[in-house]
């Protein structure tokens, strides 16, 4: 297919380091299955980070990070553009208009804002307000088709499409109005001690998440303290949260299906199931760890990348603005 006729993909994942295996099969490994049929554009969204107070040195660090994280997660720069949010300054530009065109009652709403803020009670800035407009523009900028996300994003995601077709009604066909990819089999992975919780990659208790980028043992560890039931028999079953949350972490990681699951730890108990689990997420993981670990330490390539991906990116941004700003009657 030629290059422009080809569907878009945009996706986003922030600078703050430390992502669970949650984020990883919820949203990060499904990127690259877009790669060869669509363009895709993935973003490291940095302006996004600062909504809440960030050390600069780290910042910066996870930048870069992050950056590598894609790639060791199998998306090639050549056939993605991988780059940073702030060197495309269109994004903070079409930011700032579409905040002019989303709802405070629409804001107020948002479930991400609540927990935010109650979190963050000291510093309830008005860029954390505003942070689904930024991610509405992150999106539209590029007449986006297709936004891979995990759950946690979907309502962030539907006032994008609220936002587009609202901007779309009074001045006439100027945005696609993009669709989620939302996992369903891997939606939620929950926490390992308490899982009836979401897995959070700010947890305190360092037991209850597995990262990408934890080492084997300490996988290996966590899952071995994974709180279970009293029974000790593998089945999925919604009284069961700990068992069926450990059986989707396996199942993604293996690919086998539930009733396989229950078949193959028929009659073995609760330690050789999470020692498999514990195996397969470990060695599910060992490549992007390693490619992780290679990248992260070729600072120039890094820039090399992110540099051609603005480039890149900031072409097509350019052409969405300049509609918009014609559109909305700004002097050009
Ligand atoms: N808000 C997303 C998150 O926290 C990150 C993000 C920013 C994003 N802009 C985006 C995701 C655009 C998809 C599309 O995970």
């Amino acid at each position: 297919m030629a290059e422009n006729d080809k569907k878009i993909v945009f996706s986003g994942v922030q600078p703050s380091g430390n992502l669970t295996i949650g984020n990883y099969l919820g949203a990060i490994k499904n990127f690259s299955r877009f790669s060869e049929d669509y363009k895709t554009f993935y973003c490291v969204v940095d302006l996004h980070a600062i909504t809440v107070r960030q050390v600069p040195a780290e910042l910066r660090k996870r930048t870069y990070e992050t950056l590598a994280l894609y790639m060791a997660c199998g998306l090639d720069p050549k056939e993605n553009t991988l780059f940073v949010q702030s060197h495309v300054p269109q994004h903070a530009e079409l930011g700032w208009i579409l905040d002019c065109y989303t709802m405070f009652g629409e804001l107020s709403r948002m479930t991400q804002f609540k927990d935010k803020s109650a979190k963050n009670a000291q510093n309830i800035n008005a860029g954390l307000f505003t942070y689904p407009a930024l991610m509405a523009a992150d999106i539209l900028l590029y007449q986006t088709d297709i936004v891979p996300v995990g759950i946690d994003q979907k309502q962030h995601l539907e006032l994008a499409r609220d936002v587009a077709a609202r901007f779309n009604l009074i001045y006439s066909d100027t945005f696609k109005i993009p669709e989620g990819y939302i996992p369903t089999d891997t939606m939620k992975i929950m926490s390992l001690q308490e899982p009836t919780a979401k897995m959070s990659k700010s947890d305190p208790n360092e037991n209850a998440v597995v990262r990408i980028l934890d080492s084997k043992d300490d996988i290996m560890r966590k899952f071995k303290r994974a709180v279970t039931d009293s029974e000790t028999c593998v089945r999925y079953s919604e009284d069961k949260p700990g068992v069926s949350n450990l059986m989707t972490i396996y199942r993604a990681f293996t690919g086998k299906t539930f009733d396989e699951i229950e078949r193959e730890f028929d009659g073995k108990g609760y330690g050789d199931f999470k020692l498999a689990v514990g195996e397969a997420c470990a060695d599910g993981l060992t490549s992007v760890r390693d490619e992780f670990a290679r990248l992260v330490q070729d600072k120039a390539h890094l820039e090399a990348v992110m540099k051609a991906g603005a480039e890149d990116a900031y072409g097509y941004a350019r052409r969405t603005m300049s509609k918009v700003r014609r559109k909305i009657g700004f002097v050009n």
